[in-house]
């Protein structure tokens, strides 16, 4: 049984700021005590290295960075953990497989398939390898409401170039949950291979990576109750294993030689270069036990229940406009109208109110949405009716000489 109460006494944020409302979980969420204490126990009980030391803490230490792996692997229902890579960030994991993808498998006039949904750090990495090797970037048509626009997107792989699709689970300011499945199926029907931002996707839904059948998924664990510093690159082994790795150094070889010859060792190990961040891995391992303990499908279903009724809440306000009213997964994107985004926002400060405004680093987004600038609400387990309700009646007061007076 989902009791959000229960939930909330496991997060310290919570108890610790009483007055606050935090509604920016799409840019981190909070930490339950359990991810807090692994990482406390890791300082003050064995801080080590890990894969290097030869006495009995670095043991353990490097046994459970390893477990780490297999417990990634069974939540996203991977083939085998050797799928799974430990990188710095969802950022990482996406420059990884765009950098060493294109370098490997991509030629001059190839085209790669994204949206004008994309956050960032999807679409950059894929900027920069079109301009290396010489590909197109192409956008697939999306509907008036963001959404993909299936046939449209079927069509732009006729000419047979698409080698590669980038596209998210679900967009970090539209909240849609994009029809993976089918975007996959679609994708290795043309023979082109499919990576997914799944920054926001993981967190919020059930993902099971052999039904998706994706050949690529990157996340990070701060978004998903777990330690900074740490991201997750999934690939399909016989893809991974192709890949070369953006980084060298210590830990990923096994040997190299004078002449400047380097045996690397194998996948994942030979991408994870450098000390990692070995704690923000074992307090992950703890975020996904604790995700696991109150089920992706509950997550997924108080996400939906919670933005749904804030956006029937907005759709009653004659101030606002929102620009996700089809919105699933825990974000909500608006104005209020005729108020800068930001002045709205640090208004809604004033009032306890964390909330993000601005372009949310998706800036191409303007081009189906039309404005540059909104305010985000993004939620997550934690978060309860009674906070949307304490927040509305604020939106509902909220007017242009307010949002001046708390900033001046
Ligand atoms: C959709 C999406 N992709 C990628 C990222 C990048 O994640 P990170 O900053 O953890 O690397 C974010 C972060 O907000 C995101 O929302």
């Amino acid at each position: 049984m989902f009791d959000v109460e229960k939930i909330r006494n496991d997060f310290p944020m919570i108890r610790n700021n009483p007055d606050l409302i935090y509604f920016d979980s799409a840019a981190t969420s909070f930490k339950p005590q359990p991810v807090i204490d692994e990482v406390i126990r890791f300082y003050e009980t064995r801080t080590c290295n890990i894969h290097r030391g030869d006495y009995d803490i670095s043991f353990a230490v490097s046994k459970e960075y390893d477990d780490t792996r297999e417990t990634v692997r069974r939540f996203l229902n991977a083939q085998r953990k050797e799928e799974i890579v430990f990188s710095n960030g969802a950022t990482s994991s996406l420059n990884i497989v765009a950098i060493n993808f294109a370098k490997k498998f991509l030629k001059k006039g190839d085209v790669i398939l994204t949206s004008l949904i994309e956050h960032a750090s999807d679409i950059l990495p894929w900027f920069v390898a079109a301009k290396e090797v010489g590909c197109e970037i192409r956008y697939t048509p999306l509907d008036e409401k963001g959404m993909i626009d299936l046939i449209g997107y079927e069509e732009c792989f006729k000419d047979n170039r698409v080698k590669v699709v980038a596209l998210p689970y679900v967009s970090n300011v539209l909240g849609y949950i994009y029809p993976l499945k089918e975007l996959t199926r679609i994708a290795h029907k043309y023979n082109a291979i499919i990576s997914v931002d799944g920054a926001q996707g993981v967190p919020h839904l059930k993902v099971d990576v052999k039904d998706l059948d994706v050949d690529f998924l990157s996340f990070s664990s701060h978004k998903m109750l777990g330690p900074g510093g740490v991201g997750i690159l999934y690939g399909k082994y016989e893809l991974l294993d192709q890949l070369d790795p953006v980084f060298y150094g210590g830990g990923s070889n096994a040997r190299f030689y004078n002449d400047g010859s380097i045996i690397l060792k194998e996948t994942p190990e030979k991408f994870e270069a450098g000390t990692p961040c070995i704690e923000g891995v074992l307090g992950l391992n703890r975020a996904v036990e604790y995700l696991e303990k109150v089920g992706m499908d509950n997550v997924a279903s108080y996400g939906k229940e919670l933005t749904e009724y804030f956006i029937s809440k907005l759709e009653k306000l004659d101030n606002v406009e929102i620009y996700n009213s089809a919105s699933e997964a825990g974000i909500v994107t608006f104005n209020l109208k005729g108020i800068f985004s930001q002045d709205a926002s640090g208004y809604f400060n004033k009032q306890g109110i964390a909330v993000r405004s601005g372009n949310h680093c998706a800036k191409l987004l303007f081009n189906i949405i039309g404005v540059t600038e909104t305010i985000r609400a993004s939620f997550y387990i934690y978060n309860t009716k009674e906070e949307i309700d304490r927040f509305v009646d604020v939106i509902k007061d909220t007017t242009i000489e307010k949002c001046v007076d708390s900033i001046l």
